[in-house]
């Protein structure tokens, strides 16, 4: 029941109307019986947007996404090392109208990971170098993985790779080098519906001792998916990235353990309505 001791959360972004923080957030404060509510803000200036956040006392946590993961850094007043090493903020805990930033995109990729397979020690081929490639990286370096990067645009995957003292960086026309690595994640939108014919990987270079990671969840399969499983290789789908990201803030903004299997199925209900794998 709503009252005025509610807790509110949100989550700030421009476009706002895919997000799927409301469904799997308010599900996990339903079912601790939390008094708490999650709503989603269409965000024109975010400068103005915190203002107003910070003045609002019941305003407990925000959740930050496209285009503001960057930019909102400086307005942060206590920056968790892992964010500032990563360089973005994807939530921010409220007291005192002070905001502490975390970074939880790392964490979502690496819990996804660890569900199927150990990481340290591992060859790892990061596909992509834009932002969810830098907090992967971030994460794969952190568990001891040997990562190399292959990116359309050389520059930024040598930038990424002295970013994180990374153990190689290619053109991703070279993509042959991924046959000899363990794990491949894509973390291009190379796949992404409508594209969903696409793969940024050839089928010839994925072989079945892979596990093949791809964070896209529009389609619940991707090409890459597809391929990799007639491959014989382990897939990871990408909707898992946002299920252990969502559950590290959940349990950030609440302190407690955040429901998991509660919040799956509602992701995967409002994702995939028809798929009844669960
Ligand atoms: P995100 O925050 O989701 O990581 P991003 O920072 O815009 O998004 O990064 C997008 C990544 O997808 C980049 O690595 C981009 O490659 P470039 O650095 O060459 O731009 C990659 N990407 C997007 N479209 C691509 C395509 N058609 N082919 C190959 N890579 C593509």
């Amino acid at each position: 029941m709503l009252n005025s001791k509610t807790e509110i959360f949100c989550i700030l972004g421009n476009p706002i109307a895919h997000s799927l923080s409301p469904q799997m957030h308010n599900a996990g404060f339903q079912a601790l019986n939390l008094n708490c509510i999650f709503v989603a803000f269409l965000v024109t200036n975010l400068k103005e947007a915190l203002a107003g956040i910070k003045a609002i006392r019941n305003i407990k946590g925000i959740v930050v996404t496209v285009p503001f993961k960057q930019k909102v850094l400086k307005y942060i007043d206590f920056l968790d090392i892992t964010a500032k090493d990563i360089g973005a903020v994807n939530a921010i805990s409220i007291k005192n109208s002070k905001l502490s930033g975390i970074n939880t995109d790392w964490t979502g990729a690496i819990e996804a990971l660890e569900e199927k397979t150990n990481i340290t020690g591992k060859n790892v081929a990061v596909i992509g170098a834009g932002g969810a490639a830098h907090a992967i990286s971030y994460g794969l370096v952190k568990k001891r993985a040997k990562v190399i990067v292959l990116n359309r645009t050389y520059k930024k995957a040598s930038l990424m790779a002295k970013k994180f003292n990374l153990d190689g960086f290619y053109n991703l026309e070279h993509q042959s080098k991924i046959k000899s690595m363990d794990i491949i994640i894509n973390t291009t939108s190379v796949g992404m519906e409508p594209d969903t014919h696409m793969s940024p990987i050839h089928e010839n270079n994925i072989l079945p001792h892979h596990i093949v990671f791809d964070i896209i969840y529009t389609p619940h399969e991707t090409k890459l998916i597809k391929i990799a499983k007639k491959k014989g290789a382990k897939v990871i789908h990408g909707y898992k990235m946002v299920l252990y990201g969502g559950k590290r803030i959940f349990e950030s903004f609440t302190g407690k353990k955040a429901p998991i299997k509660i919040m799956e199925k509602v992701l995967i209900n409002n994702l995939y309505p028809s798929y009844s794998g669960l």
